[in-house]
């Protein structure tokens, strides 16, 4: 169905966008006007109070034309984030390509826990060394990085399309100075000691990924999404990474899936690490974030 098969041939831009909502409601998608909000506003490169306040112009053919074809993608469940190539986090702008995760909200819970941590120590202005573990579009380095002005970090992964991304993301955002991208596994190519490590790993056990919901196990790169059997492969690396990693007192915060927060617990144990606090939850109250520590 086309967007112009379900309207007069020359729509207004708010009846395209009912239109779209409509149509994406009754393909059973979780959040039909704001997607048709944001695909009608990036077809036709209006921000939200322009698409409201032009709201009864007529669209041109090419733009109905735009905005059908980007319906498409959605109806066929391409998150509207890879449509648009862009996803806010942390109230910053990050660029996508193929080989990055969406940086979804409930990883800013890992944000919010190092920080919390470096509230408690060392504060947000010490000159701190920042490491983040499999950085994707570089989300959770750029956005602490954001926060502490005289920190420095480097990312790494194994996905070079990732690191170019990342490296575009902080350029774009100023950071550029303070930030490097690494190609290596976890924290295999880098010498400490940080003052803090971070990490959202892939930790879906391998045989979930069939289950999951197509906007991610078919937009998503495999290797941001696979845990392995047990779904805790990169937290036994990275917990084994850390104690040579940290400096004494250094804190590692780690993204968890939902249910994974007592296994990891073990493994940090195991690996000599200590709490910090306690998990910090997500919006949804799931515990979403664990901060450990090297004893000093
Ligand atoms: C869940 S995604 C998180 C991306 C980003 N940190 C975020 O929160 O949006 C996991 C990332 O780890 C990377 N990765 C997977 N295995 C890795 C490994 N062995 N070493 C380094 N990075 C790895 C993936 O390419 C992916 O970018």
């Amino acid at each position: 169905m086309t967007l112009t098969a379900t309207l007069d041939p020359r729509p207004s831009i708010a009846s395209a966008r009912r239109a779209l909502a409509q149509s994406f409601r009754r393909h059973g998608l979780a959040t039909p006007e704001l997607d048709a909000r944001l695909l009608v506003a990036h077809a036709l490169g209006l921000d939200h109070a322009a698409l409201a306040a032009d709201g009864a112009r007529t669209l041109t053919a090419a733009e109905a034309a735009a905005i059908a074809e980007l319906a498409a993608r959605r109806r066929a469940r391409e998150p509207v984030a890879r449509i648009i190539g862009v996803k806010e986090f942390w109230g910053l702008d990050f660029k996508l390509n193929g080989g990055t995760l969406v940086p979804r909200p409930e990883t800013e819970t890992v944000v919010e826990a190092a920080l919390a941590v470096l509230d408690r120590g060392q504060g947000r202005c010490a000159a701190l060394k920042v490491a983040d573990l499999g950085t994707g579009s570089g989300a959770l380095l750029l956005a602490l990085l954001s926060e502490l002005p005289l920190a420095r970090g480097v990312g790494t992964d194994l996905s070079r399309a990732a690191l170019g991304c990342a490296r575009d993301n902080a350029a774009a955002l100023g950071l550029s100075a303070r930030a490097i991208f690494v190609a290596c596994d976890y924290g295999a190519a880098l010498r400490g000691p940080f003052d803090l490590v971070v990490s959202n790993p892939p930790y879906v056990r391998h045989d979930d990924i069939a289950t999951l919901a197509p906007e991610v196990r078919v937009f998503d790169p495999l290797l941001a999404l696979d845990g392995g059997v047990d779904g805790l492969d990169a937290y036994r690396a990275i917990s084994t990474a850390a104690r040579h990693l940290l400096s004494p007192g250094g804190a590692l915060v780690l993204e968890l899936g939902a249910g994974q927060l007592g296994a990891v617990e073990a493994l940090v144990a195991a690996a000599g690490l200590v709490p910090v606090g306690g998990p910090r939850d997500d919006l949804l109250g799931i515990p979403r974030a664990l901060a450990v520590k090297l004893p000093a």
